[in-house]
């Protein structure tokens, strides 16, 4: 996968790699999917995660989501994520599932690309495309 001339951020090919880098790491021995991700925050900082399988499958934490939550654990609440890379080892379309998308709102800037392997191949686009409509609460 390469993001060369449409690369709406210039991180997104590093970024890639870093998820690449990743996804060695996935506890996959249930699925076998091994999925890696990467995040750029606003502060320069790339933070990274891979899925974490678990026997009692719906523990299961994916890449996306162990990176979210890395990146809070390391910088706090405060984070705010510019760009985001997925990827996988397996040659398949992994978009963020629905769960990671809704966890993902709540820290990423609308207009942050995001790049995955799609059915169609490697697609980058909007966050705010990928999970229009997320549910909000505004806090008092
Ligand atoms: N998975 C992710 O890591 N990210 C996603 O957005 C979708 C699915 C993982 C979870 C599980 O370990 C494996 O892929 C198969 O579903």
């Amino acid at each position: 996968m390469s993001y060369s001339e449409s690369n709406p951020h210039p991180a997104l090919e590093g970024l890639l790699a870093q998820a690449q880098q990743a996804e060695l790491h996935s506890y996959s021995p249930y699925s076998g999917f091994r999925v890696g991700a990467a995040l750029l925050l606003s502060n320069g900082a790339v933070i990274t995660g891979t899925n974490v399988e678990n026997v009692s499958y719906g523990l299961t934490i994916c890449a996306e989501r162990a990176a979210l939550v890395a990146a809070v654990s390391q910088f706090g609440p405060g984070i705010r994520i510019e760009a985001v890379a997925v990827a996988n080892l397996n040659s398949a379309a992994s978009p963020p599932c629905g769960a990671c998308r809704q966890m993902l709102a709540e820290f990423t800037l609308p207009d942050a690309p995001v790049a995955f392997p799609a059915a169609d191949g490697a697609r980058i686009m909007p966050f705010s495309d990928l999970l229009p409509l997320a549910f909000e609460m505004k806090r008092k």
